[in-house]
């Protein structure tokens, strides 16, 4: 059991990370993963070739062709793997895809969450248990706060949100998308087996997780997407708020370095917003500079009046309960590195 991780959704952008990640520290690496992107997205989407590095790469790495919403499959697995650490990022992770797809999403997103859940508790409970949320869990109410409009981003009028959107922001009574409501499940029952069970779990509300392994489509994956889009000279379609909304991205390491932080120190069923803060933020009409800055390719892009809907007009986390818990743990990556490396990835595979 000693070293032993168990991954879902090792093939996609956060998974694959985790699993290089862990196995650069000399731990065994079990992953899970059915290419249900490619079914989410269609070929565009597709994680085979990231499955296939992973294998041709890393010696202690076992893929498993397992599909989460397989609950008997979940359970065999457990018991036969019996992982020190699980880390669960298998998802249909589109917030726009999942109205058309709601039987699929919800059963991935959330009953999927709780097959990994339960088969860890019957045969792996003392082993620490980290699920992939998002932001999409706090709705639409971030929206409600007072913005003021910047030259080429909003940001937070009200002082209370100087650092970002902290935990404590009510995840209720708000529009969260298909998506964000079974993420919600999933993210309220990755706590309560926290808080009933004493499982070590604990739940990361993602902002923009991104990185040069990011299979960017439209509807998932803003920036590797619209590098994407730059570097092929095709138009990206801005969807509302005069290009001017704001994400904070992340890198995938960055996420890994955390897991681990909290793999070796645990808590019982808590709940970190991880992203890449505001020092990491940028508005999508930044992001057009960014890109061309590394490309040195003009950007092409068309606006769309009418916004996604319940897209957050203005999101950052708020780092600062990540760093009091985990204090070694901090950003190591700024937005110029992600977006090169990104260039730079997407250079190696398209070309
Ligand atoms: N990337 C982001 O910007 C972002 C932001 C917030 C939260 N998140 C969350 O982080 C997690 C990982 O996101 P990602 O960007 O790495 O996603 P991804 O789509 O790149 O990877 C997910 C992987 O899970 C696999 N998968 C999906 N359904 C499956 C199933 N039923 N059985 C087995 N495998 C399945 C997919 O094939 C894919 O390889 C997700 O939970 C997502 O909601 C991501």
């Amino acid at each position: 059991m000693k070293n032993k991780v168990l991954i879902s959704g090792s093939s996609g952008l956060i998974g694959s990370e985790v699993c290089r990640y862990f196995h650069d520290l000399g731990w065994e690496v079990h992953g899970i993963d059915n290419n249900q992107r490619a079914v989410f997205f269609g070929p565009q989407g597709d994680t085979r070739w990231n499955q296939k590095r992973l294998e041709a790469t890393l010696p202690r790495f076992t893929h498993h062709e397992l599909d989460i919403r397989n609950r008997e499959g979940c359970l065999e697995l457990l018991k036969t793997v019996r992982p020190a650490a699980i880390v669960h990022t298998a998802a249909q992770p589109s917030h726009d895809r999942a109205a058309a797809i709601c039987f699929d999403d919800f059963d991935t997103n959330a009953v999927g969450t709780l097959n990994l859940l339960e088969s860890t508790r019957r045969f792996a409970p003392e082993s620490p248990f980290v699920h992939m949320s998002t932001n999409k869990v706090y709705g639409d109410a971030p929206n409600r706060i007072a913005l003021k409009e910047l030259a080429t981003r909003w940001d937070y009028e009200d002082p209370a949100y100087e650092h970002g959107i902290a935990e404590t922001f009510s995840i209720d009574q708000s529009k969260h998308s298909i998506f964000g409501a079974s993420k919600v499940a999933a993210d309220v029952m990755v706590q309560e087996y926290g808080r009933y069970f004493s499982l070590p779990t604990c739940c990361l509300r993602g902002g923009c997780l991104t990185g040069p392994d990011h299979s960017g489509v439209e509807l998932h994956g803003f920036l590797s997407y619209l590098i994407k889009c730059n570097l092929e000279g095709k138009e990206y379609r801005l969807f509302g708020y005069k290009g001017k909304q704001v994400r904070d991205n992340i890198h995938a390491h960055d996420v890994a370095r955390f897991i681990h932080e909290f793999i070796a120190a645990p808590r019982c069923g808590e709940v970190y917003n991880i992203g890449g803060g505001k020092g990491n933020s940028c508005s999508v009409l930044e992001a057009f500079k960014l890109a061309e800055q590394f490309s040195g390719t003009p950007q092409k892009y068309s606006y769309v009046d009418e916004n996604r809907i319940g897209d957050h007009i203005c999101y950052y986390s708020d780092l600062r309960k990540m760093r009091s818990h985990y204090p070694k743990w901090d950003i190591s990556l700024t937005l110029p590195d992600i977006v090169s490396q990104i260039v730079q990835g997407w250079n190696a595979r398209v070309k």
